[in-house]
């Protein structure tokens, strides 16, 4: 495991009053006069329950404007974080005040990125470890790295790491299936599990899934990878509802085509990137941060009521039906 651990310039919190925790579980600076209402403002309990407010074991955002768009103060677990989407999620998590651990599978890759996080221009709180994560003892390894790092607590999970294999349907081998299966899906679900303590001890925790358009709609060559894509949707709804009662929420992004080390391959063909650049709205490939603000805003205070989404990064692909060239 490998850390670096320079100061990270976070925005100033406003002064608050300490809150604590009322018997009907609404948050009450006074806890046995006063509650906070959704838009901030306070009302006696009697009139909460006049409202028709709901009492509920989650807590309210953090009423401050500085509050709501910071992550001082917060863990976060971002797998595959050397390259690409990952990368900028790291980076974007970490400029928010987040202290972030990362895994990726090559050492000397995940090495250079941590100095560079900690000698950069920009110096992040980012710690990293070696880990593959469709092996189940690597993952098991890793949950135990991050909760005795964080103190057994975690805010944030992104799972992001997934890979793909082009080929039709029918000549997906059975190893290409498991393979696919076992790093897009099943690291995934079993990286949940194993975040649930730390994630609830921290008693506000957010879960964000790299998914893709590929799990809506149907792109060549690509049906396994698209089928684990669609399951880790609705496992975004799943969690969403299942852990709400612990203030664990949980949503996904979904991109099209962004410029990373992935698609690089297949982009180099020039036919083909027009084909692509077409098919898109906007007419132009994405950049992984502007996946990675996204994530950030999932995690962030100010998206609190936000869980069980799947938001596409597309360009609009997703929406675009019958564009003709010559109308
Ligand atoms: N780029 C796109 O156009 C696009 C579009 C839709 C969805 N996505 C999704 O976005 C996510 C990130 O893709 P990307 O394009 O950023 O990929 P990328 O550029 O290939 O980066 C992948 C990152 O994950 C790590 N990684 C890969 N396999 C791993 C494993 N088994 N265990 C641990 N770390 C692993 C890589 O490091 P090591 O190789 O050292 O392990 C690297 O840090 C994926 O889930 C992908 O499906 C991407």
């Amino acid at each position: 495991m490998y850390t670096t651990s320079l100061l990270v310039r976070q925005p100033c919190q406003a002064a608050s009053p300490p809150l604590k925790t009322h018997p009907l579980h609404l948050r009450c600076p006074q806890p046995t006069l006063h509650c906070s209402t959704p838009s901030g403002t306070k009302t006696s309990v009697a009139n909460c329950l006049c409202l028709g407010l709901r009492a509920s074991s989650a807590t309210l955002p953090p009423s401050s404007r500085a509050s709501r768009w910071s992550l001082g103060g917060m863990t976060a677990l971002v797998t595959g974080g050397t390259r690409g989407i990952g990368h900028a999620i790291v980076e974007e998590l970490a400029g928010l005040g987040a202290t972030v651990h990362t895994c990726a599978r090559n050492d000397a890759e995940l090495c250079s990125c941590l100095k560079k996080w900690k000698d950069g221009e920009e110096s992040f709180q980012v710690t990293g470890s070696v880990c593959d994560v469709s092996s189940r003892a690597d993952r098991q390894r890793l949950g135990d790295t991050v909760s005795s790092l964080f103190n057994g607590k975690l805010n944030i999970l992104v799972n992001n790491v997934g890979t793909n294999i082009r080929k039709p349907i029918v000549d997906i081998t059975a190893e290409e299936f498991s393979a696919l299966v076992a790093t897009n899906f099943e690291s995934v679900f079993h990286l949940c599990q194993l975040a649930y303590p730390l994630l609830k001890a921290s008693g506000s925790g957010s879960v964000v899934f790299t998914s893709s358009v590929s799990g809506f709609v149907s792109l060549k060559s690509m049906s396994v990878q698209g089928a684990t894509k669609g399951a880790i949707n609705q496992l975004t709804r799943s969690l969403a509802c299942e852990w709400a009662n612990d203030n664990i929420r949980s949503n996904a992004v979904a991109p099209w085509y962004i410029k990373t080390s992935m698609v690089e391959q297949v982009l180099s063909n020039r036919e083909y990137l027009e084909e692509v650049y077409d098919r898109t709205p906007l007419h132009r490939l994405g950049d992984p941060a502007e996946v990675s603000s996204l994530v950030a805003f999932l995690c962030l205070p100010a998206s609190s009521y936000i869980t069980g989404q799947i938001i596409c990064v597309d360009g609009g692909m997703s929406v675009n039906g019958f564009c003709p060239r010559t109308y």
